[in-house]
This record gives structure tokens, C-alpha cells and sequence, in this order.
């Protein structure tokens, strides 16, 4: 096998590998080194991936009850888990076997271990078949990714004290789940496991769940949370589980101290954020700069090491994996010469959970702190036609608009199918577009994305439907 590339790649998880192929496609000989079995990194195999399948395969699940009111009845209704999980496991597989194809279409050399770079240009891999790999490059880009972060004094065994990827894995549903943390993953996991029929409750530091979120949005999201059994205790802190073997107690206590109380639980889930991943890189012997676990990079995503550049989960800004992919576009073309680029202003964000919740751009809270003088239109779903037809009426669409020019700053969603349509806002945002362009923008009829339309005419005070 060739040793010497253009580009060494490390981690084949969104950012990694997309970046792989565009280099390739480029011009560029690439290497991609990935220590798991299976390419993919985080979202296809423990993360975005098998968490969708499971929210889906569980929406239906729950959904089926509330279809009586439309005449459809079923005699009986019963859960195969296994059958859910082999669906999961069959979607993650298939899904990474495709990265394979890529790369072999694209050209791109996967090598299966561990990489070290030993020193500008020279990556030491750890081969997963045995032995041991020297491979050089004119550069290096790192996409390790990240790592549940843990709790102090708490043992993550995936059992019965999980993390993401033991939660997307039970082997039974249990009766009580605690999640420490209402963020993305405890309320998306949280919501299958509650929809399965585990009693759920969610554990969050904060007063408010969804950090990062509209203020709007996550009131109107944990009242629905609420309404499907989600149980929520805030402004309150786990510190410490005792584990049976067979049962948990978990010690909670208010946040700014106070009594404590025990909850029982079958498993508790830590989903209280991701750390960058970095060990065993050798980070620390080149001397490259990190702040807080984070590799620090200049607005071309280079280290301040010649050669060595980082994209995705372990540098800074959202973990998410279309921010990932996006870098290691922009990155692979820096390297050819191009202008490639990452606009952080228009990166849409989704909650994957009954209703949906998304938005993209600057929540009101923000703007108020930025003392930006802007203009909110609102738009329900309980006015479209659509959502009426289908029976899902929950939510709304806000958009923030600056009062000047109109300029749209921010778009905020909780109901049906809201992860495919805050595209529409993002793309108008991308285009530096105005509340205007949306409200005359011809949109079909019956769709959910009226919605956007009629809270873009609600930006001019000139709604038509509601
Ligand atoms: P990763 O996907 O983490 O890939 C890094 C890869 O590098 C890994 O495969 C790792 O094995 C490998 N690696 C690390 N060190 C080495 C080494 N030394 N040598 C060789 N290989 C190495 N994001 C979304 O946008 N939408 C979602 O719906 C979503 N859902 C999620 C659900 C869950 C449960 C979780 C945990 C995450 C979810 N995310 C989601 C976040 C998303 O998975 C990450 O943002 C994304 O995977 C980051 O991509 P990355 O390429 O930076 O890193
Ligand atoms: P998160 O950052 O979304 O939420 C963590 C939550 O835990 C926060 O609300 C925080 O206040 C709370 N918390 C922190 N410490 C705590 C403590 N000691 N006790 C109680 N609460 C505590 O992180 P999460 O949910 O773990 O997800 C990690 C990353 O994965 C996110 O950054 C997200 O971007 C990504 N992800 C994205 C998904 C998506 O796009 N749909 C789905 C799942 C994960």
C-alpha cells in the first residue's frame, strides 16, 4: 500500500470523510484513517443516524392510538424491540457501507487503525489488523470528533448508567428513565424511550431546557414534552447515583444547593453535552494549541502547526454534522487554492422529536442583548390547512426580521416537519434575503410551509389566513 499522500484525513465521521472525497475529487491523492470498524464516525454509527431511526420507528409506534380519530383502528398493538433495533442496526450498516462505496468512486484510501501524528506531515497509524503504518503528507487534517462528557464520581458501565450510545442500544424498555440533561440528545432519546412506554424524567441544571433555543420555543416544547409524559425537574443537579447492579437511586439536589432528594431509576442517561476528542493524537508533544479540549484554528482551519488543520467536533462552534461536513468542504478546497467557505450566520439547528423543533440565525433573546432593533412576525400551525388535514396543529413559525431593512436575522419553528422546512428559511438567510422575499414567495397549496409565508407576512402586519 502507497505511504505518501497529498492529504492525511483522521476520522472518518462526517467532517472527515465528506472532506476526504471533496479533496479527492480536487486533484488531491487522500488517506482517511478511522479506528472504528466502520466509517461513518459518530452520527452515522452511534449518533445522528441510529437516534433517527429510532425517533421515527417509535413515532409511528405512539402515533398509531390517535389514529382511531380518523377511523383507522387497530385490535391490538405490540412492540418487537428487537425488531426496532435490528431496523436501526440494518440503516446504520447499510449507511456506512456507502461511505465505502465513496470512497472507492472518489478514490479515496481508507486505512483501518489508530493514527499519531508524529510530527508535521507523518502520521504513525496503529493498524486495527495488527502492525503498525508510517504514512507522510504535505498536510493533515483532524476530524476526531468528540466523547460524551461524564459527571464526576459517575461510571458511565453503558448498561445501566448510559450514555448516548448505551441509550440507543436497551435491550428492553425500562420502566424508569432518568436523563440528566434536557438538551438535544436527552430530550430526543428521552421521547423514544417515554413514547416505548418508559416513565421518563429529565434532570436539567438549567432553568430552561434546550439551551439555545428561541425563549419562545422552549416553553411551547416542554409543555408538549409534558403533555406525552415527559416528567421535568430544573434548576436541579444529580450528584451522585448509587448503583445496585439492578436498580439506581439518584441523589438530586436544587442547583444552587439545597436538600437533597433520591429518585429511583431502572437507567439513567448522561446527556449533559460532548467534549472534543483528542487522545492519543500527540497533540500535546507538537505543540498544538487547544483552548478548553477544543483544537484552536484560524479562519482557514489551520492549526497554528503548519500543515496540521481541524474541522468538525473538536474544533469550536456547534457539534453538529452538517457544520462538520460544511468545514470539510471548505477546508479540502482551501487546499486546492479555492475559496472555500463556512458561513456560521445560516446553520440550521433540529430537534428531532414530536413536534419538531429547528430554527436558524439569532434567537429574540440575542438580539435584545445586541440591542438590535428587529420586527417579529408569528404564524401558528393551527391556521394551515395542511396541519389541520394531518391532525397536527401544535406549534408555530416566528421570524425575526431587522426593523430597518428587513433583513431576515432569525427563524424559529416547533411543529410537524419542521427540520425539512427551516431549509426554506436557512436558503433565504444564505441569500441575505428580507421577511418580504419569503411573504411573496409563491408558496403550494396545502403545505405546512404556509406557515413560513404567513409569519413573513406577519413581520408586515398584513397576515391573510390567520
Ligand atoms: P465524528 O463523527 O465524531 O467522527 C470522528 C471519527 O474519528 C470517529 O469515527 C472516531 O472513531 C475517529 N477517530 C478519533 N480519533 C482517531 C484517531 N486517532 N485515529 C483514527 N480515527 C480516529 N448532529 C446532527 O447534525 N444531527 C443529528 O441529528 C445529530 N444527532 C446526534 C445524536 C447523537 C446521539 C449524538 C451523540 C450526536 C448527534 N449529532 C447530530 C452530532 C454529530 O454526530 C456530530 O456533530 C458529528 O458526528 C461530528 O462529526 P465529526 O466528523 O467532527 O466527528
Ligand atoms: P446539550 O449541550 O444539547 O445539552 C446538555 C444539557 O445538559 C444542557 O441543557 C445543560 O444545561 C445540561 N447539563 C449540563 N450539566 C448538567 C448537570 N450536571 N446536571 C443536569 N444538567 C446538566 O448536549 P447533549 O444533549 O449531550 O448533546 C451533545 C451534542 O450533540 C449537542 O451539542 C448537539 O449539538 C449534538 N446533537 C445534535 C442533535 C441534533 O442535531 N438533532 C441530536 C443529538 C445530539
Amino acid at each position: 500500500m502507497a505511504d505518501s499522500f497529498d492529504l492525511i484525513v483522521i476520522g472518518g465521521g462526517p467532517g472527515g470523510y465528506i472532506c476526504a472525497i471533496r479533496a479527492a475529487q480536487l486533484g488531491m491523492n487522500v488517506a482517511c484513517v478511522e479506528k472504528r470498524d466502520a466509517l461513518g464516525g459518530t452520527c452515522l454509527n452511534v449518533g445522528c443516524i441510529p437516534s433517527k431511526a429510532l425517533l421515527h420507528s417509535s413515532e409511528l409506534y405512539a402515533h398509531i392510538p390517535a389514529l382511531a380519530d380518523m377511523g383507522i383502528e387497530m385490535e391490538s398493538l405490540s412492540l418487537d424491540l428487537s425488531a426496532m433495533m435490528n431496523h436501526k442496526d440494518k440503516t446504520v450498516g447499510e449507511l456506512t457501507k456507502g461511505i465505502e462505496f465513496l470512497f472507492k468512486k472518489n478514490k479515496v484510501t481508507p486505512i483501518a487503525g489508530t493514527a499519531k501524528i508524529t510530527a508535521p506531515g507523518s502520521v504513525q497509524v496503529a493498524l486495527s489488523g495488527g502492525g503498525e503504518q508510517t504514512l507522510s503528507a504535505g498536510n493533515i487534517v483532524i476530524a476526531t470528533g468528540s466523547e460524551p462528557a461524564s459527571l464526576p464520581g459517575i461510571d458511565i458501565d453503558e448498561e445501566r448508567i448510559v450514555s448516548s450510545t448505551g441509550a440507543l442500544s436497551l435491550s428492553e424498555v425500562p420502566e424508569q428513565l432518568l436523563v440528566v440533561g434536557g438538551g438535544v440528545i436527552g430530550l430526543e432519546l428521552g421521547s423514544v424511550w417515554a413514547r416505548l412506554g418508559a416513565e421518563v424524567t429529565v434532570v436539567e441544571f438549567l432553568d430552561h431546557i434546550v439551551p439555545g433555543a428561541d425563549s419562545d420555543i422552549r416553553k411551547e416544547f416542554q409543555r408538549a414534552l409534558k403533555k406525552q409524559g415527559i416528567g421535568f425537574r430544573l434548576s436541579t443537579k444529580v450528584t451522585g447515583i448509587e448503583n445496585s447492579g439492578t436498580s439506581l437511586k439518584v441523589t438530586v439536589e436544587p442547583a444552587e444547593g439545597g436538600a437533597a432528594e433520591e429518585l429511583p431509576a431502572d437507567i439513567a442517561l448522561i446527556a449533559i453535552g460532548r467534549r472534543p476528542y483528542t487522545d492519543g493524537l500527540g497533540l500535546e508533544e507538537l505543540g498544538v494549541a487547544t483552548e478548553r479540549g477544543m483544537i484552536v484554528t484560524d479562519s482557514r482551519y489551520q492549526t497554528n502547526v503548519s500543515g496540521i488543520y481541524a474541522i468538525g467536533d473538536v474544533i469550536a462552534g456547534p457539534m453538529l454534522a452538517h457544520k462538520a461536513e460544511d468545514e470539510g468542504v471548505a477546508v479540502a478546497e482551501l487546499l486546492a487554492g479555492q475559496a472555500g467557505h463556512v458561513n456560521y450566520a445560516a446553520i440550521p439547528s433540529v430537534v428531532y422529536t414530536a413536534p419538531e423543533v429547528a430554527w436558524v440565525g439569532k434567537t429574540e433573546d440575542e438580539l435584545k442583548a445586541e440591542d438590535v432593533q428587529y420586527r417579529a412576525g408569528k404564524a401558528s400551525f393551527a391556521a394551515n390547512a395542511r396541519a389541520k388535514a394531518a391532525g397536527e396543529t401544535a406549534g408555530f413559525v416566528k421570524i425575526l426580521a431587522d426593523a430597518e431593512t428587513d433583513q431576515i436575522l432569525g427563524v424559529h419553528m416547533i411543529g410537524p416537519d419542521a427540520g425539512n422546512m427551516i431549509s426554506e428559511a436557512t436558503l433565504a438567510m444564505e441569500f441575505g434575503g428580507a421577511a418580504e422575499d419569503l411573504a411573496r414567495t409563491c408558496h403550494a397549496h396545502p403545505t405546512l410551509a404556509e406557515t413560513i409565508k404567513e409569519a413573513a407576512l406577519a413581520v408586515a402586519k398584513r397576515t391573510l389566513n390567520s
